[in-house]
């Protein structure tokens, strides 16, 4: 078995389900880890997934990954728009990391249009719902297969 993808999601997500649906969907983050373990297990890897609301724990997250990991997927959550020590833990590891968003956020605040991750992220797929995991999921494939 190769190295497993890490899947890191960032503050609120734990809320997802109840947290805006009409934005993020009804799906909660387990219904993603489920989908996203029997996804991955059809490309070959198995999966670490981890939630975080707190900014260290993600670059932590972001450094094990890059250790152990074979690619990373990330959906840096509210991060995205605010944090140089995720653009940072990203430009310092050599795996490829995939950022994902559930919802579109060029389409939505301004605050939103900003994303330090996509500055240092190998891509970036969102506005496709919980699907945006999983066709991260097949970008960081296509990337391993490449590489
Ligand atoms: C999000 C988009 C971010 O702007 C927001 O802060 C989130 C979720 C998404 O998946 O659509 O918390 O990353």
């Amino acid at each position: 078995m190769p190295h497993p993808i890490y899947i890191i999601n960032g503050p609120n997500l734990n809320l997802l389900g109840q947290r805006q649906p009409e934005i993020y969907g009804a799906q909660t983050l387990s219904d993603i880890e489920v989908m996203c373990v029997a996804h991955a297990k059809t490309l070959g890897y198995d999966i670490v997934f981890s939630q975080s609301n707190i900014e260290g724990e993600i670059v932590n997250a972001l450094q094990d990954g890059g250790a152990n990991g074979a690619a990373i997927i990330i959906n840096p959550a509210a991060y995205t728009h605010t944090s140089v020590a995720l653009y940072d833990a990203i430009k310092s590891i050599d795996v490829p990391v995939i950022e994902v968003h559930l919802s579109q956020p060029h389409a939505r605040e301004d605050f939103r249009h900003t994303s330090y991750v996509s500055a240092a992220a190998k891509a970036t797929i969102s506005g496709m719902g919980a699907r945006s995991y999983i066709l991260g999921l097949d970008a960081a494939a296509h990337v391993l297969s490449n590489s």
